[in-house]
């Protein structure tokens, strides 16, 4: 959707965004697809779309409609050109900073943000060869002040799980968009009925659905 699109409320998004009746049934809920291989009709239709000059599913584990329409409505609702379906938030998180900077070597990333993200960047994306650098993103001088040129990603979470620190997302995001480097929120905590960073400069979102598609905790995933 364009900036200049007029757009949906938030509730009519929520119910509607990325999801139409099902063109086979009428169903209104959308069907779960839960095949893995799907039918490519022709030699000829397989062959265009191995080489890339069609678009259809063909095996689950690289589209799924089931999944599609749930990455329509996480980037309606963040008001984000795309989203990309993960099976969870931490999962979400993980491949955030590595594809928002291609070959990121260093992250520079709010000191107050979840254990799990904050164990993470220390080990696992350590493990990547992705150095860190904890800064306190309440003060974006302190990003501005640490060596920013070495950083490929600033990563931030406001409000920050548990403790509920807040940063100024577009100062931060203002830094990383001079730097020309990525800007990521963890948006999970405020969900974008409160705040879509995907529309401040530079910065991609990610999200733990369990809390803003499911508030009942009866779902894991990312986006
Ligand atoms: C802010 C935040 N980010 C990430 C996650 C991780 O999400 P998941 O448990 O789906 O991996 C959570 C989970 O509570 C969270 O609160």
């Amino acid at each position: 959707m364009s900036a200049d699109t007029p757009r949906l409320g938030i509730h009519t998004t929520a119910i509607h965004a990325g999801e139409a009746p099902d063109p086979t049934t009428g169903a209104l809920v959308p069907p779960l697809h839960l095949a893995t291989t799907y039918h490519l009709g022709s030699a000829e239709h397989g062959a265009a779309i191995f080489a890339g000059e069609q678009e259809a599913y063909v095996y689950s584990r690289w589209a799924n409609p089931t999944v599609a329409t749930f990455e329509r409505k996480a980037a309606a609702l963040e008001h984000g050109e795309a989203a990309l379906a993960t099976a969870s938030g931490m999962a979400a998180d993980l491949v955030g900073p590595p594809d928002g900077s291609r070959a990121a070597t260093h992250i520079a990333a709010a000191k107050a943000i979840y254990p799990s993200t904050y164990h993470l960047i220390v080990t696992q994306l350590a493990s990547l060869g992705i150095a860190s650098t904890f800064v306190d993103a309440a003060d974006p001088a302190t990003i501005e002040g640490s060596d920013t040129t070495r950083h490929e990603v600033i990563y931030l979470e406001t409000p920050g799980n548990p403790l509920l620190s807040l940063c100024d997302l577009d100062a931060c995001s203002e830094i990383g968009r001079r730097r020309s480097i990525t800007t990521i929120c963890d948006n999970t905590f405020a969900t974008p009925v409160n705040q879509r960073p995907s529309t401040t400069a530079s910065t991609s979102s990610s999200t733990a659905p369990r809390s803003t598609f499911a508030g009942m905790a009866d779902a894991v995933g990312g986006s």
